[in-house]
């Protein structure tokens, strides 16, 4: 498997409205592919004008924010490219596409990196930032998988939320709760009993 990078990415309409999700960027030699489901305002965008920004949010109220439709996260003009780019982050890098691999579910858009650059010195992982990365995603895929799968998923990301979340990563993480809840037709929630999700853990893990 091909290394992928968790990033968010923001591209431009023709009319030039900002379109910012995140997406995992796929390493493939020196080059980078990103790859939207259909339909995707980030086709169409790519499409219209073919480069993109990709950015490591500091925050990760924006990767939970942009999938539960909190979008307005404050970008800036690219250095190289027409576009723009999330301005609050540790760094990012910016690509022009130079080839499209058609496909009727998810296209590829294959990108090379003409610029990147360090805004913020980065000291170190938070397991609660990679619980909120994992639960986001997840949150994205609800309509694929069956409620057991995404509630055990969910019970423990939450181990890393009670244990290691500042209150940025709390507050990304109730928005991905709601949307879970939500979709499940839950009104509780999660870590709601961090101790009894870490109790069903660890009883997974060890019956
Ligand atoms: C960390 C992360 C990575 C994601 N990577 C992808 C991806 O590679 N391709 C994709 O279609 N959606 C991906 N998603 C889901 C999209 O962000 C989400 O479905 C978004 O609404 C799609 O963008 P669009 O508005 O351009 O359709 C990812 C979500 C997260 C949280």
């Amino acid at each position: 498997m091909p290394l992928i990078l968790e990033t968010v990415v923001t591209t431009r309409s023709p009319d030039g409205s900002v379109h910012l999700v995140p997406f995992g960027l796929i390493q493939d030699g020196a080059e980078w592919v990103l790859a939207p489901f259909r339909p995707s305002p980030t086709i169409l965008n790519l499409d219209a004008s073919p480069v993109f920004a990709a950015s490591s949010p500091r925050d990760v109220r924006v990767i939970a924010g942009a999938v539960t439709g909190r979008r307005d996260w404050r970008t800036v003009p690219c250095d190289v490219i027409p576009g723009v780019r999330l301005a609050e982050s540790f760094g990012h890098a910016e690509f022009e596409v130079i080839a499209v691999e058609e496909d009727e579910t998810r296209p590829r858009y294959r990108g090379r990196m003409v610029h990147t650059a360090s805004h913020t010195p980065f000291i170190g992982y938070n397991r609660a930032q990679a619980a909120v990365l994992e639960a986001a995603i997840l949150s994205t895929r609800l309509h694929m998988l069956d409620s057991d799968k995404i509630l055990t998923e969910m019970r423990y990301h939450a181990i890393a939320i009670s244990k290691t979340a500042g209150p940025a990563e709390r507050e990304a993480w109730d928005w991905i709760e709601d949307k879970v809840a939500a979709a499940l037709g839950r009104t509780d929630r999660v870590l709601a009993n961090p101790d009894a999700a870490a109790r069903d853990a660890a009883l997974r893990r060890n019956p």
